[in-house]
């Protein structure tokens, strides 16, 4: 079982849209994948995926560090399941809700399941397991990328967005340097990105020269059929209709490169 969280401070830098399209990629290839949706907003549960919590939820488990197993669902995608977010996280993320250990919480679900102690719903058996951040660095994303091996960060190009990708690395050695010194900086995707246009082709060059190897060779171009695959809740992998198959061929070479590096 390998642990991703995608991450970045800056909301709409397409941390969901990854997480989601991701899920289908690596399902496609054969592998069984888990989406834990962390953010209070509920993009990646409910919007992209359809996916509703139930009566036991996601924050009580942290909250109380219970099972995840039983919080597990199915989504249309057989071997593609996913824990939803619920309200209760809001709580959680503003400290309303103290908890103690709280930064812990998360990495001590995981482990329950990697050790087989929370063998619910056959989550143990999971490939990967892709946890979709909040735009913030709060108690939410340091939770998971404390349970996590890996940080992906979807990186927003553009002149406010580099700002923030500061930011986010820099928690993310906060994270290895307080919690999580395994934790490995898996590589920063441009997910969002028209290269017609010359500003965009320029601050693409500026983000590699800033961060080299670091930054995946796959890029995904912008388009609405990317929008349109999450409207409709499917990934662009699942998605019949060729005017999809480029889109989803660029999240497939965004995944030859993850199982690469994790390899
Ligand atoms: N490659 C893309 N092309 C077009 N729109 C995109 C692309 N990636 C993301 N988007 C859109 O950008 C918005 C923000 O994406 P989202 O994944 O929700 O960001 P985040 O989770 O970081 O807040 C959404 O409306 C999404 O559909
Ligand atoms: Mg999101």
């Amino acid at each position: 079982m390998r642990i991703i969280s995608i991450a970045n401070l800056k909301g709409g830098s397409a941390k969901s849209t990854t997480t989601f399209n991701l899920a289908g990629v690596l399902r496609e290839a054969g592998y069984q994948v888990l989406c834990i949706d962390i953010d209070p907003q509920k993009t990646l549960g409910e919007a992209y995926f359809g996916v509703y919590a139930g009566e036991k939820t996601f924050s009580d488990a942290l909250i109380s560090d219970n099972m995840i197993g039983e919080l597990v669902q199915s989504s249309k995608f057989d071997g593609l399941l996913v824990i939803p977010a619920d309200d209760g996280l809001k709580a959680i993320k503003s400290g309303q809700t103290q908890i103690e250990g709280g930064e812990l919480r998360l990495r001590s679900c995981l482990t329950r399941v990697k050790t087989n102690i929370d063998q619910t719903n056959g989550i143990n058996k999971m490939d990967w397991v892709l946890i979709d951040c909040p735009p913030s660095l709060d108690k939410l994303t340091m939770n998971a990328l404390v349970a996590s091996d890996y940080v992906l960060v979807p990186v927003d190009p553009g002149a406010g967005g580099r700002g923030a990708l500061g930011d986010t690395i820099q928690y993310v050695s906060s994270a290895q340097k307080w919690y999580n010194p395994t934790l490995k900086l898996l590589g920063l995707l441009i997910g969002n990105t028209d290269p017609r246009t010359v500003y965009d082709q320029t601050v693409v060059e500026v983000v590699r020269e800033i961060y080299g190897n670091l930054v995946f060779k796959s890029i995904i171009k912008a388009s609405v059929r990317v929008r349109e695959s999450a409207e409709s809740q499917i990934p662009l992998v699942f998605c019949k209709r060729t005017e999809f198959s480029r889109y989803a061929d660029m999240y497939r070479s965004l995944k030859d490169e993850i199982v690469e590096r994790t390899a």
